[in-house]
């Protein structure tokens, strides 16, 4: 296996991905735990060195244990990682000046001594490379025995290496999606360190559930389950890993899907023999939400209820040390972004964060290295059939956010009937997966129409349908006319209480994915 020492880049998550994606495997150990005796057990293949904050200057920054460079394998320095190698190898380090320091968007160009080493290690061929650049030090010197291969105007050393031992070192992040080519660069080092590119989904899966085993132990661990992939696929790991030791609790505020509570019951139930919880409530949420309309005290309604409620049923199960929870990688850059700054608030998110620490719970978090088309790769290798891993993103608040106004059941069972209409025929044609997420929204109002011979006074309906990567900004979808006029026949006919229908064709932004 090849061996990640993580100096607390923002970005180590994604070297290992780029390495997965190389069917790699590959382990991340922050660099305080990295001993001697570690790289002993460990044995690594190779070795990468993660970017870093810190500076090499200042005494008692970050370093990997010397004798990493005595394994005689394959070392990569990345950023922070190539200072430090520069560093401890004999080579110098400057601290950054304005002058030097490059953030975003640099080129390298091929040093004119050995320009064909880099075509076809790195670069296309001739001319210059983009990168990705973030760092205020750069090395003002390479260490004896390092040659030169690249140079950026901030980065003199952009691209060295010790081609007798096999140590690579890069001033720019070739892991990141702006350095085009940097999965080249990964490439070729796996190459070299004689990985054969055979390790799959299938091995992550072995490796995960033997970590949670260690982890748990004996003790019993909850699992909130939405319905989601992401909760789905943690409870389903987690059944692998220490069976009867775990109990889900699906929450049900009774703002769900058509069908679906007793959907993902019975899938967990009857199919993966997993030991559930159905927290039938919508009881309660609906009668708090009665007479609200204002969006974010709905949300709040929901969001404290939500924990209320799990914290009620969760307390019952005797004895849990853990909670799982489906965090992914996404989530935790997030968390720890650069930005950290104010931001405003748009709309309160849902989610379940204060609740370990309030019910005294150690968190079990199988996923947090993957990104969404990983998990979903694990639901596959996991049984899990293709429609559900398929299925379009729903928000925690469900259906209450899709109902602008006030809430009743009348309203509610409409719009899930509406909303199954809508999502059969985006099946029937063929579109459900070019489409980031599809909904409807049953508006608060009611207009006149003339069915047969009497006139109606029904609901309006909203259609939406977008086109995303990351949730983050969206396009309308835009579908046929005829699409639309048979989607609006069919709703109207089938549906009692709905006699017209929109399209929505706002973008995000300026509007959001969801209503409220
Ligand atoms: P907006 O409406 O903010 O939605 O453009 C972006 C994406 O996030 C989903 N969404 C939520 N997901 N809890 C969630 O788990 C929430 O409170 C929530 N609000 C919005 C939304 O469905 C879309 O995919």
């Amino acid at each position: 296996r090849l061996l990640i020492i993580d100096f607390g880049s923002q970005v180590t998550q994604l070297i290992a991905r780029r390495l997965r994606e190389l069917n790699v495997f590959c382990e991340i150990h922050p660099y305080q735990n990295v001993t001697e005796a570690l790289l002993k057990e460990i044995a690594p293949k190779a070795i990468i060195f993660s970017g870093g904050p810190d500076s090499v200057m200042r005494e008692g920054s970050p370093r990997p244990p010397k004798a990493a460079y005595d394994l005689g394998v394959p070392i990569l320095g990345i950023c922070y990682g190539q200072q430090v190698m520069m560093h401890d190898l004999g080579g110098r380090v400057e601290a950054g000046e304005h002058a030097t320091a490059e953030f975003g968007r640099a080129y390298v160009t091929p040093t004119e001594t050995r320009p064909e080493f880099l075509n076809g290690w790195f670069m296309d061929g001739t001319g210059k490379e983009q990168v990705w650049m973030s760092h205020g030090d750069h090395v003002a010197e390479i260490a004896p025995g390092f040659e030169v291969f690249g140079t950026s105007p901030g980065a003199p050393f952009a691209i060295t290496a010790d081609l007798e031992r096999n140590f690579y070192a890069v001033q720019f992040h070739p892991e990141v999606h702006h350095t085009p080519n940097g999965a080249t660069i990964y490439e070729n080092f796996v190459r070299l360190a004689g990985f054969t590119g055979d390790w799959t989904m299938g091995a992550y899966r072995e490796e995960m559930i033997a970590k949670i085993r260690e982890q748990v132990g004996d003790n019993h661990v909850i699992c909130g389950l939405s319905g989601g992939v992401d909760s789905s696929v943690t409870a389903i790991l987690l059944h692998e890993a220490i069976g009867e030791q775990l109990t889900c609790v699906f929450v049900d505020h009774g703002l769900l899907r058509l069908n679906e509570a007793e959907q993902v019951v019975k899938m967990f139930r009857d199919n993966y023999n997993i030991k559930l919880i159905h927290a039938d409530e919508s009881d309660l949420f609906l009668g708090e939400l009665e007479g609200v309309s204002d969006p974010e005290t709905k949300r709040k309604i929901i969001g404290k209820l939500f924990i209320d409620v799990f914290q009620k049923y969760a307390n019952e199960i005797k004895d849990a040390k853990f909670l799982a929870q489906g965090t992914l990688y996404p989530d935790v850059i997030e968390s720890v972004s650069f930005s950290g700054g104010p931001s405003v608030t748009i709309k309160s998110h849902h989610n379940v964060g204060g609740l370990p620490e309030k019910m005294g719970l150690k968190l079990v978090e199988p996923l947090r290295a993957l990104f969404k088309d990983e998990v979903r790769a694990l639901g596959h290798e996991l049984g899990l059939p293709a429609s559900f891993i398929g299925r379009h993103p729903f928000p925690g608040p469900g259906l209450a956010i899709r109902c602008p106004g006030e809430i009743t059941r009348e309203k509610l069972a409409i719009l899930q009937k509406a909303d199954a209409v809508y999502i059969d025929q985006i099946r029937k044609h063929g579109l459900y997966d070019e489409i980031w997420q599809a909904f409807a929204a049953i508006l608060p109002m009611r207009t006149v129409g003339v069915m047969g011979d009497g006139r109606t006074y029904d609901f309006a309906l909203a259609l939406r349908a977008v086109t995303s990567v990351d949730g983050m900004t969206a396009d309308y979808y835009p579908f046929s006319h005829d699409f639309l006029g048979e989607t609006s026949t069919r709703i109207i006919n089938e549906v009692k209480g709905i006699n017209r229908v929109f399209y929505d064709c706002t973008s995000k932004p300026p509007g959001t994915i969801e209503l409220e």
